[in-house]
Order: C-alpha cells, then sequence, then structure tokens
C-alpha cells in the first residue's frame, strides 16, 4: 500500500458559517485504526465530521481523506470523495416507502452502478455482512431499531470505502444493540479501513478501548483515557 495514513489534518480550522467551531486540529488515523470522538455537546464533532466529508468548507491548513486534498476541493470532485467515505448518522435516513434492497439499490444507482448482476452480489454481500441477508425484502418500519443501524451500516460498506465516518450511531439504541453495532463497526476497522465514531455513549469504552479524540474548548485533542 502507498501509504498508511488515511485520515489527515493538520492545522485545520473548523468554521460553521463565520463561527469558529475549532481551531488548530491536527490528526492522523491509519488504516486498520477504529478512533472514538468525543466531546460534549456542541464541542464540534459532528463539525468536524463534516470537514472530513467535504461538507462543510476547509479554508486553512492541510487536509487529506483517503488520498483527497480537502483545500480547495472543487464541487465536482466531492462525490469521488464521498464515493471512499461511508457516513453512517444516528438518525438512519433511509428512504421509508422502499424496503431494504431498494434503499441499498437506490444508492448504487446514484454512485454509478449500472450492472444488475453485480448490484444483486454487491447488496447480498454487504446485507450478509451486517448479518441481514434475509431481511432485504423488509420495510424499514417492520425492522427494529438495531437492525434498522444494520442497515445503514451496509449502505455505508456499498463502495467498499476505505473510510467509516460515523455520527453517534448507537445514539437510538439500547445498550445491548449498541454493543452489537460497536462490534460491527469493530470487525470493520479491523478489515483495513479507518472508522472515526462521533459517540456520547461512554459505557462502550470499557468494551472497546480505542484511540480517542476530544472536542473541548475549541481544540481537539488526543487522550490516553476517556
Ligand atoms: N448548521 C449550522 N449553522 C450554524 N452553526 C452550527 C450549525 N451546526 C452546528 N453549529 C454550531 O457549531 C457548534 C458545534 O456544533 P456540532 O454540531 O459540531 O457539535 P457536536 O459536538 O456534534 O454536538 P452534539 O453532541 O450535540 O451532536 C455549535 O455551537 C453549534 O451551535
Ligand atoms: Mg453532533
Amino acid at each position: 500500500m502507498a501509504f498508511d495514513t488515511i485520515i489527515e489534518l493538520q492545522d485545520v480550522s473548523v468554521f460553521q458559517k463565520n463561527i469558529l467551531v475549532l481551531s488548530n486540529v491536527s490528526l492522523s488515523i491509519e488504516r486498520g485504526q477504529f478512533c472514538y470522538l468525543i466531546g460534549r455537546t456542541g464541542s464540534g464533532k459532528s463539525s468536524l465530521l463534516k470537514i472530513l466529508y467535504a461538507d462543510l468548507p476547509m479554508v486553512d491548513g492541510f487536509g487529506r481523506v483517503a488520498g483527497t486534498d480537502l483545500l480547495g476541493i472543487r464541487d465536482r470532485e466531492i462525490p469521488f470523495l464521498r464515493r471512499k467515505i461511508g457516513i453512517v448518522f444516528q438518525d438512519f435516513q433511509l428512504l421509508n416507502d422502499r424496503t431494504v434492497k431498494e434503499n441499498l439499490l437506490f444508492v448504487m444507482r446514484a454512485t454509478g452502478w449500472r450492472d444488475k448482476i453485480a448490484m444483486e452480489e454487491r447488496m447480498e454481500d454487504v446485507l450478509e455482512k451486517v448479518g441481514l441477508s434475509t431481511k432485504s425484502f423488509k420495510m424499514p418500519h417492520q425492522l427494529s431499531g438495531g437492525e434498522q443501524q444494520r442497515v445503514v451500516i451496509a449502505r455505508s460498506l456499498i463502495n467498499d470505502p476505505d473510510v467509516i465516518l460515523a455520527d453517534e450511531p448507537t445514539g437510538n439504541l439500547d445498550p445491548e444493540t449498541s454493543e452489537g453495532i460497536m462490534q460491527l463497526m469493530f470487525d470493520i476497522s479491523t478489515s483495513g479501513r479507518a472508522v472515526l465514531m462521533a459517540t456520547h455513549d461512554y459505557s462502550l469504552f470499557g468494551k472497546f478501548p480505542a484511540r480517542t479524540f476530544k472536542c473541548e474548548g475549541g481544540r481537539l485533542s488526543e487522550i490516553n483515557r476517556p
């Protein structure tokens, strides 16, 4: 592999409109690493993730995600970056008027898949990874919260991304279900991807110890013990 650092920021400012949320952000995450992103509500976790998937513009410093430079990225390059990133949100964001299978096919069509057989195979692949092979015909409302979140994770894996960015993916789940989702995210990281997960769920840290970054007082720092 050409380089193992898959997420890199150096001296980056994170703005929401003209408000400086975080300054001098530096971090470096390697392939195969799982990392937590913690901090109080409003401290800048979601904003930082948005910088990484180019939903917020980067205006200074250096930033590179999966080989793409963030500073001065053009609008037409953003879809290319997003194909290398799997994004998992707390609130699922599934299309509720269609089945699990149709949700996945929708994303595939939107990201340039055309070959029907290949699409079917890939869909079955990612559903198997998250343990939902038998549920592809279900509507989202026919699934539990944990199952819906696994569909979202399956969706994030469709294009075999190098990086998974997850914003409180266990926020709406009970502790047992959260643990299953965590195990899955952990397994994903050990398969050579980098996973950065914003969370408030401190109960996970004991069972799943990992590098931890904290947003606090307008800064990001790595801490030893959450
Ligand atoms: N769309 C927006 N427009 C303007 N300001 C925003 C916007 N989104 C967030 N902010 C502000 O940016 C700061 C950081 O918010 P952010 O959502 O990154 O925090 P967070 O750490 O993710 O919080 P939480 O734990 O509640 O999700 C807050 O002061 C927030 O009010
Ligand atoms: Mg947030």
